[in-house]
């Protein structure tokens, strides 16, 4: 019988101990140190090349956050864009004011009901051309309080107060859901594409 509970106590000691791990990882933001957030791509646009559009991820820990970017990416692809796909530690995440992009989107996990802290970071000195469409995206497990931009964005992308970026489209993810659909969608959003029914 002692031996018993001496299992379940080792057991209920590494569950803890995970636990905390787990926590201090996440509040830690160990994926904005990965090469993934380090690193760039550029990819093309599909058929006629309307615009350049910039989308910047933090990874996470799971890599969950750069399948949304990813996904967004493609969508805007086939809407014609040329897209930089770029951690948010990359040089291309950081020099965009002077890279004409049309478009810039910026995402990645939520932990602890807040954007990742790279997220958090990035806004402080997120300062685009005025004329930029910006959207904002997140990944978690909790549906978010609301469906309006305004709350969305404000869990997912909080601005400082008094920054001068309007976020016209915003969508958090949540375990299980579509990630294609959603992030089509949310680029529709982001575009004023709209498919209306055939009469
Ligand atoms: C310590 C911790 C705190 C979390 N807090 C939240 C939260 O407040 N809201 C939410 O939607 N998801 C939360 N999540 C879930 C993560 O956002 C989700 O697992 C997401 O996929 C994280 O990506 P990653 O595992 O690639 O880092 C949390 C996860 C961890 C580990």
């Amino acid at each position: 019988m002692r031996k018993i509970f001496k299992i379940a106590g080792a057991i209920i000691a590494i569950l803890i101990i995970a636990l905390v791990i787990v926590f201090a990882l996440a509040a830690l933001d160990v994926g904005s140190y990965s090469s993934d957030a380090n690193s760039s791509q550029t990819l093309p646009a599909k058929g006629a090349m309307v615009g350049n559009a910039l989308v910047v991820f933090d990874p996470g820990m799971s890599g969950n956050a750069k399948n949304v970017a990813t996904a967004v990416a493609s969508s805007l692809q086939d809407n014609g864009y040329q897209v930089t796909l770029a951690g948010i530690k990359s040089q291309a995440a950081t020099n965009y004011s002077t890279s004409g992009y049309d478009l810039i989107v910026v995402g990645g996990p939520c932990y602890m009901g807040k954007a990742a802290s790279s997220v958090q970071n990035y806004l402080k000195a997120f300062n685009p051309p005025q004329n930029t469409t910006v959207g904002a995206f997140g990944i978690g497990s909790i549906q978010p309080d609301g469906n309006t931009t305004q709350v969305i964005a404000k869990e997912v992308a909080p601005l400082p107060n008094g920054s001068a970026v309007m976020i016209k489209a915003a969508m958090k993810i949540v375990s299980g859901e579509d990630i294609n659909e959603k992030s089509t969608n949310f680029v529709k959003e982001l575009l004023n594409v709209y498919s209306f029914p055939v009469p």
